[in-house]
């Protein structure tokens, strides 16, 4: 599939969009900055797949997420702002993810994949 380009202006503080790349899903979420301050101060020890917040994040953009919207189990879409976590929780079989996306409580293995996706200015991504 080609590459997509997505608009971050509409998208307010604490939002999550959904957009589509090769048929799948994908979330675009804007992290207040009490999230991007709390997902930083997750230690590596208290998760299932230990990834540091640099990570989930491009470099100057610590306010931007983007995550395929399936859980790593089975496959369930998460529901955003649900669980204890401030990410998402999956209506299946229980998961929770963090607002970065990472599992942080099972059966999920993994932690929401992050697609190819690069900054073309900081109000546009381009996914792919
Ligand atoms: Fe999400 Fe099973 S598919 S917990």
């Amino acid at each position: 599939g080609a590459p997509i380009e997505v608009d971050l202006t509409p998208i307010q503080d604490g939002q999550i969009i959904n957009v589509f790349w090769r048929g799948k899903l994908i979330f675009v979420r804007k992290l207040t900055s009490k999230e991007v301050t709390d997902m930083k101060a997750v230690p590596l020890n208290q998760q299932i797949d230990p990834a540091a917040f640099d990570t989930r994040v491009k470099n100057g953009h610590d306010q931007w997420l983007v995550v395929y919207g399936n859980c790593t189990h089975l496959g369930c879409v998460p529901i955003g702002h649900q669980g204890n976590f401030e990410g998402w929780a999956c209506p299946c079989h229980g998961s929770q993810f963090d607002a970065v996306g990472r599992v942080r409580r099972g059966p999920a293995p993994i932690n929401l994949p992050i697609p190819p996706y690069a900054f073309q200015s900081d109000s546009k991504i381009r996914i792919g």
